[in-house]
């Protein structure tokens, strides 16, 4: 018989500030429809200097134990995502395993390929219980980026920032992935990249939006083969969750799929609200958050309406820049809206505060240097550990060790 693998529980964790996308719009003399109607987003959230990759997935991955009732001893693979590095050799992982108290016997490692890094985590989640290793082990998995470009540019409405964790294990509560069927799609194409000098992303734009769809398409008829050859389940996809970089991106993404399938535009349009359009709810006030963004969705889309898919199968789109795609599928556990109320996913939005337009910019000059700010002296106390405690990053020491409050 085979495994029941998949998602068990997800968290995320955001910066405590976000700049609202009609007054940056103001700011660079654009109309502001062009963002909310034209990109299709709203708000996008900014890391301060305390709230790099490693504090925000701490964060996301306390509020996980927190409200799925799960505890680290439980986990024997953690794998970080993301295209924020903070070290060429210290994996974020290898912090994270400390800041949360991860067992000793744990496979800890972090994977890199742009957006793609993610679910990279996942796969290999998945395999490593499917084939025995896990010994009865759950593995966590977290997504953890800031999403940036330069001051100005055409990307600039398009970042954001944030970390995605979740839990991959047998017999999961939220959602059951079809395991082994997987469409995936590689090419090499520049059509995003982050130079090791830099902190700003570069991006041939319009080029990225062809090269996402090129892989939307090469994943979709990989996936669509791969379940044919397989004896896979007929039944539709009643819902599909893409990679967001902006919300406008998702819906020319499904717009091509379902062309794929045999739709005209307009039938195909006509489906976007009922099948797209709940999963971008989060997304709309956070931004890109590049690693955890397909998670993001998938947690956006459960929140809104898990109750009424329970049962039902929903399509997953990947796709990392530089390229890597995946198209898989899941079917939504029964039980998962008892699971969803337990998780709060909305609840890290409730208390945010809003940026000037001035003082983001501020904040984004003073991160330039945030790596290598030192250690205040005398550095703050210790607090408890506690697994409800915000995690900050707080500088480097004198041989240039990061650290967090609440290391051990
Ligand atoms: P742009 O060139 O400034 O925008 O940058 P545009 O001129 O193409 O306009 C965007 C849309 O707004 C268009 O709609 C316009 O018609 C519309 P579309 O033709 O696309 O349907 N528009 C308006 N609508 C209403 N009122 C108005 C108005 N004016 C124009 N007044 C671009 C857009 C996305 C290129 C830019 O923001 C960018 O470079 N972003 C970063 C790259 C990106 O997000 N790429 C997405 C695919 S690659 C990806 O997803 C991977 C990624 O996440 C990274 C990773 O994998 O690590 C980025």
């Amino acid at each position: 018989m085979k495994m029941s693998i998949g998602i068990d529980a997800i968290a995320f964790a955001v910066p405590r500030a976000y700049v609202e996308l009609t007054e940056l719009a103001a700011a660079r003399a654009v109309p502001p429809s062009k963002y909310t109607n034209g990109l299709g987003t709203h708000q996008m959230a900014i890391a301060d200097a305390d709230e790099d990759p490693v504090a925000l997935a701490t964060n996301a991955a306390r509020r996980l134990f927190v409200r799925s009732g799960r505890r680290p001893d439980e986990i024997g693979l953690c794998i970080a995502g993301t295209e924020t590095a903070v070290d060429h050799s210290k994996p974020i992982a290898a912090y994270l395993h400390g800041l949360l108290g991860l067992p000793t016997a744990c496979r800890v490692f972090e994977t890199k390929h742009a957006c793609f890094g993610g679910t990279a985590g996942l796969m290999a989640a998945m395999d490593w219980i499917a084939s025995g290793s896990a010994r009865g082990r759950s593995a966590l998995v977290l997504c953890t980026d800031i999403a940036r470009y330069e001051l100005g540019s055409a990307g600039e409405p398009t970042q954001g920032a944030g970390a995605v964790a979740f839990i991959v294990s047998e017999n999961p509560r939220l959602i059951e992935l079809e395991l082994g069927r997987s469409g995936s799609y590689a090419r090499d194409v520049h059509d995003f990249w982050r130079p090791l000098h830099r902190k700003d992303a570069l991006v041939d734009g319009h080029f990225s939006v062809q090269c996402y769809l090129d892989a939307l398409a090469g994943a979709y008829a990989e996936w669509n083969a791969i379940t044919r050859e397989d004896g896979g389940p007929a039944e539709p996809l009643v819902r599909t969750c893409y990679h967001v970089p902006y919300g406008k991106m998702a819906r020319k993404a499904h717009r091509h799929r379902k062309q794929i399938d045999g739709l005209t535009e307009a039938e195909a349009d006509a489906t976007f609200a009922t099948e797209v359009e709940s999963s971008l709810n989060f997304s709309a006030q956070i931004g890109n958050v590049y690693t955890g963004s397909l998670y993001l969705a998938l947690a956006s889309l459960l929140h809104a309406e898990a109750g009424q898919l329970e049962g039902q199968r929903i399509g997953l789109f990947s796709y990392g820049s530089g390229c890597a795609a995946e198209f898989f599928a899941g079917r939504v556990c029964e039980g998962a809206q008892d699971m969803v109320d337990q998780l709060d996913l909305a609840g890290p939005l409730a208390a945010r505060e809003r940026l000037t337009i001035e003082r983001y910019e501020e904040l984004r000059r003073a991160d330039a240097i945030a790596d290598r700010r030192p250690v205040p002296t005398p550095p703050p106390p210790p607090s408890a550990q506690s697994l409800l405690h915000a995690a900050a990053y707080i500088g480097v020491d004198a041989e240039d060790r990061r650290v967090y409050t609440d290391q051990a």
